[in-house]
């Protein structure tokens, strides 16, 4: 059983870890950004919701959020445990989540808080390519695929997400500081919290997780 948590900024390696570790320890990842691609790929009403602040860096309201994490905890294949990836991104989403595990009996086991400096940030974003069909992640100079362009697993045509230009860059990286990063409070105040230091190599990073969660 493992309630994970990853914290930090945009570009930080949570969604690269994420992959790793929930195939280790077989639990789903519930990353609320993979989700509101979705829906806005789909063309769903949420994602239609979600489009303008996606688009333009901003969080996507706390009301839509909370509502979709609630439904997505009440799904049967998180009763092992699950690992939370871009959520919560607000005190006031914080908050609702405590009320939400404790409704349920349940706590977060860890949340591992991944540090980096901006400048790391913008070159990761700014090199971040994704596969529009499976969504692995690679950049293009520190984790490139075998071809250029191409994704290695299903061949597709690697792409840029539209949040990854340089200017909407900076405002997520800047709405983080403001919105995201106080949670590194909050949950250092639970006991919960445990920093990294995102600089670190990804297999480096995946050994000091695997380390500390047994
Ligand atoms: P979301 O999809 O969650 O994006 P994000 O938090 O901005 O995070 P990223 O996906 O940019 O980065 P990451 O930390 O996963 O890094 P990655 O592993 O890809 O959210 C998108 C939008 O959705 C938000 O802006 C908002 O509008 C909305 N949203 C989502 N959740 C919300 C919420 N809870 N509330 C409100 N709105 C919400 O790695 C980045 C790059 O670095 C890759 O190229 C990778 O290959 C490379 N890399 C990774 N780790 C390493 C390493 N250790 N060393 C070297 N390179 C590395």
């Amino acid at each position: 059983m493992a309630r994970i948590m990853l914290l930090g900024a945009p570009g930080s390696g949570k969604g690269t870890q994420a992959e790793r570790i929930t195939q280790r320890y077989g639990i789903p990842a519930i990353a609320t950004g993979d989700i509101f691609r979705k829906n806005l790929s789909e063309g769903t009403p949420l994602g239609l919701k979600a489009k303008g602040y996606m688009e333009a860096g901003e969080l996507v309201p706390d009301e839509l959020v909370i509502d979709l994490v609630a439904d997505r905890l009440s799904e049967p294949d998180t009763k092992n445990g699950y690992l939370l990836d871009g959520f919560p991104r607000t005190i006031a989403q914080a908050e609702a989540l405590d009320k939400l595990l404790s409704g349920k009996g349940e706590a977060l086991d860890k949340v591992f808080f991944i540090d980096v400096p901006k400048d790391v940030l913008i070159d990761r974003i700014a090199g971040r390519r994704v596969c529009p069909s499976c969504g692995r992640v690679y950049h293009v100079t520190g984790m490139p695929p075998k071809q250029a362009g191409v994704c290695d697993d299903d061949g597709a045509e690697l792409i840029q997400r539209k949040d990854d230009d340089a200017a909407t860059a900076e405002n997520r990286i800047d709405v983080y500081n403001e919105q995201t990063k106080p949670l590194v409070e909050y949950y250092k105040k639970t006991g919960l919290l445990i920093e990294l230091d995102g600089t670190a190599g990804v297999d480096s990073l995946e050994n000091q997780i695997e380390e500390i969660l047994g």
